[in-house]
């Protein structure tokens, strides 16, 4: 893949998804901007990077702060001169899987708070950098859910499909501008966001697996094989599109 010397900034770095992408971009020597609102994950996911030869930095930042986004792309611009990718990844599921007229406000606010304005804010932050630059390239996570419903789950399901539609619209805008949007949809992957959904309800495994025509949830690595080839050379003429990794979840 063609990501050496790509200058990368990650958010929700420090776990699951996140930290997988950072690393395997690392490894093809991308410099990595490891982003999470928790340092010491993000300080062990640069320390990972760190034992494999790769370069990367540890910033934090909460990405329902737009001041916080602005400081963290301006240190990637400081220390790089440059944005090459933004990979928004950092995302939270709600506390409480409940229908509709039972979601809670609180979860419906912390959701939408991260999962969408937070990847609004990460988007016109890297845009205005891009637009300098004049390339750019921009891969959002956004989920199954943003594609699909899944019940239950009614404010990470809107943030996703908001997240799909962010893409593709701003795809359009910014084409001309030599700068690329792409999103992955991921299906169930092993993270702690998974383990949450896991621990919700009594025999949630099962369940969740006969939904799964390859009867087996998602690894973060293989997630982030699919950011890295976006955010690289190799798939210079995609914009505007969603890869979906769920094991053939959306086939049902
Ligand atoms: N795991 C799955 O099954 C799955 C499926 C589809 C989509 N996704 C999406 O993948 C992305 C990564 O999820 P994951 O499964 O790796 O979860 P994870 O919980 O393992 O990692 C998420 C990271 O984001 C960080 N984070 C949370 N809120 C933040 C904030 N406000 N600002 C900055 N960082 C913050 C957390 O500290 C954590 O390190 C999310 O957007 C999630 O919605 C996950």
């Amino acid at each position: 893949m063609e990501l050496k010397n790509k200058i990368v900034v990650i958010t929700g770095a420090g776990s699951g998804i996140g930290a997988a992408t950072a690393s395997l971009m690392g490894e093809h020597g991308a410099k990595v901007i490891v982003s999470d609102m928790n340092m010491k994950r993000a300080q062990r996911t640069v320390d990972g990077i760190a034992k494999k030869g790769g370069s990367s930095f540890a910033v934090r930042a909460n990405v329902t702060k737009f001041e916080e986004v602005e400081a963290l792309v301006s240190k990637a611009v400081e220390e790089y001169g440059r944005l090459d990718v933004m990979i928004n990844n950092a995302g939270i599921g709600g506390k409480n899987q409940k229908k509709t007229a039972e979601h809670t406000h609180e979860d419906w606010h912390n959701v939408i708070a991260v999962n969408q304005t937070g990847v609004f804010y990460c988007m016109q932050v890297a845009l205005e950098q891009m637009m300098k630059q004049g390339f750019g390239n921009i891969v959002n996570v956004a989920s199954l859910a943003g594609l699909k419903p899944s019940g239950y789950n009614l404010s990470y399901s809107a943030s996703k499909y908001a997240v799909v539609g962010m893409t593709k619209s701003a795809a359009l805008e910014y084409g001309r501008k030599n700068i690329r949007i792409n999103a992955v949809c991921p299906g169930y992957t092993h993270s702690a966001l998974l383990d949450q959904l896991l621990n919700s309800k009594p025999d949630m495994e099962n369940t969740l697996k006969r939904l799964i025509p390859m009867d087996r949830f998602g690894e973060a690595n293989e997630i982030a094989e699919a950011i890295a080839w976006l955010a690289s050379d190799n798939s210079k003429y995609i914009t505007g599109q969603t890869i979906t990794l769920d094991g053939g979840t959306s086939l049902l």
